[in-house]
């Protein structure tokens, strides 16, 4: 139980906005209104965060695997990061062991603050979960008249600027929650499973963006593209990456290897970095945050004529 520093209520902190780190103070807040009377806009002021959607039509490319440990792997590096699942399976929440008592749904259809429904799961690291409601927001969109795709830009507002991050995980579908994610987004990482029909649904992503683009007047930047259960004893696999690098480039992130540490951490509610730090996964997923925080490399990689020697 901790005090609350606007009204003196005693409480126990549930939701990210009820702590405040001022410097080496801590401050508690029991409830939004005491947290804007106390500290007023100062509480949310910063740069516009970096909006990332994770994006694959296809089901079990590892988009949650990759959301849940870039997320993790940007917080672990000291910066803000807020998580939204915008997927009903709501794996993110199971993943890291939280049920959200709030969900997506409640900033979505009842415009929650979105403050009142983020958890607070590791440090720097805050949640929005989803859960089988989110089908019934998913309703509730289309029934809207118009601007469909904007409402989750509209509720996000407030918070755009209290993280340095956003990480959307999408779900496997055309939906028009995926529609509100990518309005939302600025850019689009793809993880693709490295096997002939995924490669099929990297077009079709692509697509997706042109129409986002075209229909939504709003361009979305592909930030990269990610081979994931990847397999280097295997043709598939390197085919699938040449095929990839084909198209992509430099956009082309290393691969995320196959795994079995990555596919039991979510049974034990850890990341990769958590479960097994040492492990290939969280090797490879080091190797992604880091470079989605560098962006695409300047230096010609295969260089012969880079002369400077050592
Ligand atoms: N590189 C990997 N190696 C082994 N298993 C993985 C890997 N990436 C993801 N998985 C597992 O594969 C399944 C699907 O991955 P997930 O991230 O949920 O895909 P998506 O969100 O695209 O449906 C999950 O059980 C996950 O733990
Ligand atoms: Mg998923």
């Amino acid at each position: 139980m901790v005090t609350c520093s606007a009204c003196g209520h005693s409480f126990s902190p549930q939701f990210a906005y009820q702590v405040a780190t001022l410097g080496s103070e801590r401050r508690h807040f029991c409830q939004l209104e005491c947290r804007k009377r106390s500290l007023g806009s100062e509480a949310f002021r910063g740069k516009r965060a970096r909006r990332v959607a994770i994006l694959n039509q296809k089901g079990g490319t590892g988009k949650t695997t990759t959301a849940i440990n870039l997320a993790a792997g940007l917080a672990e590096r000291g910066s803000e990061v807020l998580l939204i699942d915008t997927d009903a399976q709501g794996n993110v929440g199971a993943s890291l062991g939280i049920h959200g008592e709030r969900t997506l749904y409640h900033i979505i259809v009842d415009g929650m603050d979105p403050m009142e429904v983020v958890v607070p799961v590791r440090g720097n690291l805050d949640v929005v979960t989803a859960d089988a409601t989110l089908a019934a927001a998913e309703v509730w969109l289309a029934r809207l008249d118009g601007a469909r795709d904007e409402v989750l830009t509209k509720r996000l507002a407030s918070v755009g600027r209290r993280y340095q991050y956003i990480i959307l995980d999408c779900g496997p579908s055309l939906s028009l929650l995926n529609q509100n994610a990518l309005r939302l987004a600025d850019e689009v990482l793809i993880p693709v499973s490295c096997d002939y029909l995924a490669l099929v649904g990297v077009k079709q992503v692509l697509r997706t963006l042109k129409d986002v683009d075209r229909h939504l007047g709003h361009a979305v930047r592909v930030a990269g593209v990610v081979p994931t259960f990847f397999d280097g004893r295997t043709n598939l696999s390197r085919e699938a990456v040449d095929t990839l690098r084909g198209h992509f480039q430099e956009r082309l992130f290393e691969p995320i290897r196959r795994s079995t540490r990555l596919a039991e951490a979510p049974s034990r509610r850890q990341t990769i970095f958590e479960y097994a730090p040492d492990s290939h996964g969280a090797e490879d997923y080091r190797r992604l945050v880091a470079r989605f925080v560098d962006g695409i490399p300047t230096h010609v990689e295969h260089g012969a004529d880079q002369t400077t020697g050592g």
